[in-house]
């Protein structure tokens, strides 16, 4: 007999992080392809097909579960859609291979999905409930585990991650603890964790949310591809296209703020205020100084929209790139 109450699919549970301020962004786009860098299970990429006919979409993602997932969902725009295996950072690469040239928007909404952390195969997520191998490759058909990680690590340079990248103010010992204990499932690396910190001396909440997601980042070489998708994906766009990127974590964040920044006032080397004479050509305009965030609702209902930071650009005709700093955006 069916089971008169169905799982949701995974897609439905999942409302896409910031949609109001991607939706803003993209308002007036020029026609052509629309690049979703992370794909994911296809939410804002559904939402921008919808709202934007006149855009077809190329969607990348380096998880073929996921693309997997956003497949069936996104059938009913047809022939609108192309979907492809690959890293952000290899954006060159496919579109070259597909012809693609005429890219007018292009969104990367970085980290992991909800269903790669729910499963606990994935090795994600540090919670007792959901144990399983410490893997934590988002294509799990490239590059070492987790585990491996580890095994090849010592302690000084799992020490510095864990401060960098998480701010971890217990990061020796910790460090120290997971060297030793060589953990293999991710149970057993959130025990070392927790145990390697007194809970009198966690002023910070548990310290397994902050090592997890610092070995994630490594694990994935977060941060050097998404400093290579940030060039890729600038140079990908026609001009007048844009270019959005929602990140959650500070480094990232900062990453972000500094290449659109750049790309924005040319690499300008002139004091801060004073008419630019060094001769840089910006390349690109900031669609907003500040980042977009999560408004009270949205914060309210998805705790993850919380650390989201969204930040855009658009690329410049050649016509506006004289020397010399653009007009500033609007607040
Ligand atoms: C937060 S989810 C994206 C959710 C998506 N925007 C949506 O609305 O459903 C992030 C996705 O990006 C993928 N991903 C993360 N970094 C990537 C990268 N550098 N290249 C390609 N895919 C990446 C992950 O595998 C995951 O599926």
């Amino acid at each position: 007999m069916a089971d008169p109450n169905p799982p949701a699919p995974a897609h439905r549970a999942h409302v896409p992080v910031l949609a109001g301020a991607v939706a803003t962004v993209f308002e007036g786009v020029l026609p052509g392809t629309y690049v979703d860098l992370t794909l994911g299970l296809g939410g804002h990429a559904e939402m921008l097909l919808d709202a934007h006919p006149e855009l077809t979409l190329l969607g990348i993602d380096r998880d073929p579960e996921a693309l997997a997932v956003a497949r069936p969902r996104l059938r009913r725009f047809g022939d609108r859609v192309t979907l492809h295996h690959a890293r952000s950072d290899e954006l060159a690469s496919v579109l070259g291979h597909l012809g693609v040239t005429d890219v007018t928007a292009m969104l990367a909404d970085l980290g992991v999905s909800s269903p790669q952390i729910d499963q606990a195969e994935r090795g994600f997520s540090y919670r007792s409930d959901r144990d399983g191998p410490l893997d934590m490759r988002m294509d799990q058909g490239r590059g070492a585990t987790a585990a491996d990680l580890i095994a090849d690590m010592d302690e000084d340079t799992l020490c510095r991650a864990l401060r960098d990248l998480g701010d971890e103010p217990h990061a020796r010992r910790i460090s120290r603890a997971v060297i030793d204990a060589q953990p293999r499932t991710t149970a057993a690396l959130a025990e070392v964790v927790r145990s390697s910190v007194p809970a009198a001396r966690r002023r910070r909440g548990d310290p397994a949310k902050r090592v997890f997601q610092s070995l994630r980042i490594l694990v994935n070489d977060e941060i050097a591809t998404l400093d290579r998708t940030l060039d890729a994906g600038l140079a990908a766009l026609v001009p007048g296209g844009r270019m959005a990127v929602i990140a959650f974590h500070s480094v990232e964040d900062r990453m972000v703020k500094t290449r659109f920044r750049t790309a924005a006032e040319g690499d300008c080397s002139c004091p801060p205020g004073l008419p630019c004479v060094c001769g840089a050509t910006p390349t690109a305009r900031l669609l907003q100084r500040k980042p977009w965030v999560a408004e009270a609702a949205e914060a309210a209902t998805n705790p993850r929209a919380t650390s989201a930071r969204l930040r855009a650009v658009e690329t410049l005709h050649a016509e506006a790139t004289g020397p010399g700093r653009p007009s500033p955006p609007p607040p």
